[in-house]
């Protein structure tokens, strides 16, 4: 629904550049929910503004619905009339809500409206279905001054549904919003790309947003996707970060090794095991230790439901050297869960393939 292809983009300002995009290329699939997370910085709000081409991106092309809009002409405010009519199909929703404080409710959905050219009575009629879609249907003459955070982002969210759009935008709709209120408005993101079928590109810095309601999900950093994929795939991917940035797991480290000091020093592997799918509910460890006639020591679990799906997380410690524990760690990866071996605490991060031998015992 939206690839963006080497997508650089370049400010020039008083005599610098700053590269905020560099070579990003980006695949949302019509009617998921994809999240990108990032630091500040990262490129994100650059990303959803070159989507739409608010910014003319520097190089690269962005194809939304099966239309290239980096062939259109013009840019921002002053789009060519193609571009514009392309760009109502793509909704915007905003951390700020920009809603005009001199129109009420109503006054804010219609405005798109007016600007598409529906006559008065057809515009009233969409904008009252829009505020029945996000739940303000008795709000429709109050004034943005009189509501709420959580409702004023749901007018912008009708607002940005006014074009009817198979695409919406959003950068940073939640993070001006308290906990409770942010989980409403994430809910009624989720229902509207249901009910709707609406695809949902979403920026955020909240790791939880990523896992209440994104299908997919990609991680910048210095203005290029670090890592991207669906939710489940990503924690079935060793070594992600943010597979480990949304599911953390506490439980001791493998740093407490080295402090054994001089005393005989027990060799052991610590191992961290995914299970998601179907391995969620099998006594995959019981099974491990009678099959294998393993002592598994557990060090750590959590469950968690992301994407909707059950995950569990477990740090094991298994007998042995990790050359020792091919058999076992075998069995386990076999049964579909992902096995990884966390580094000692504060060590670097090597890059990893499940071949690297960056093992405990190395980093002794
Ligand atoms: N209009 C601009 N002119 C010059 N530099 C800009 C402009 N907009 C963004 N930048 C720079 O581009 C880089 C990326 O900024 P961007 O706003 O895309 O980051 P972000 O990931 O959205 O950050 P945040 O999480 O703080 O919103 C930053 O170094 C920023 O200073
Ligand atoms: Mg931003």
């Amino acid at each position: 629904m939206i690839t963006t292809t080497g997508l650089t983009k370049v400010y020039r300002s008083r005599g610098r550049d700053v590269t905020a995009l560099d070579g990003v290329d980006l695949h949302v699939r019509e009617g998921e929910v994809f999240g990108v997370v990032g630091r500040s910085g990262a490129g994100k709000s650059s990303l959803i503004r070159c989507v739409n081409l608010l910014e003319r991106p520097t190089s690269g092309t962005v194809v939304v619905d099966g239309r290239d809009l980096t062939a259109l002409a013009g840019r921002g405010p002053r789009a060519g009339a193609e571009l514009r009519r392309a760009r109502s199909r793509i909704g915007m929703v905003f951390q700020h809500f920009n809603l005009l404080s001199s129109r009420t409710v109503q006054g804010n959905v219609e405005l798109p409206l007016e600007i598409l050219g529906l006559p008065g009575r057809e515009r009233a009629r969409k904008a009252r279905e829009l505020l029945g879609l996000v739940g303000l249907a008795d709000h429709a003459r109050s004034w943005p001054a009189q509501l709420s955070g959580g409702q004023k982002q749901r007018v912008g969210i009708a607002r940005a549904l006014a074009g009817d759009p198979g695409v919406l935008l959003s950068d940073e709709a939640t993070s001006a919003l308290d906990p409770e209120t942010t989980r409403s408005v994430l809910a009624l993101l989720r229902d509207l790309n249901r009910q709707l079928g609406l695809t949902v590109l979403l920026i955020t810095h909240e790791m939880d947003v990523v896992k209440t309601v994104c299908d997919s999900a990609a991680l910048m950093r210095d203005g290029k996707v670090a890592e991207s994929g669906t939710v489940s795939g990503l924690l079935a991917t060793p070594g992600s970060e943010l597979a480990r940035e949304l599911f953390p797991l506490g439980g001791a480290t493998p740093a407490g090794e080295a402090e054994t000091g001089k005393e005989t020093v027990r060799e052991r592997t610590v191992v961290d095991v995914t299970f998601h799918g179907e391995s969620t509910g099998r006594p995959l460890i019981s099974q491990l230790s009678r099959a294998q006639g393993v002592d598994v020591s557990i060090l750590g679990a959590a469950m968690d439901t992301i994407g909707g799906r059950q995950v569990g997380r477990m740090r094991i410690e298994l007998p042995g050297r990790r050359e020792d524990n091919a058999v076992p760690i075998g069995f386990l990866r076999e049964r579909g869960l992902t096995v990884e071996f966390p580094e000692a605490a504060g060590a670097a991060r090597a890059p990893e393939t499940p071949e690297t031998p960056e093992t405990v015992e190395k980093t002794r």
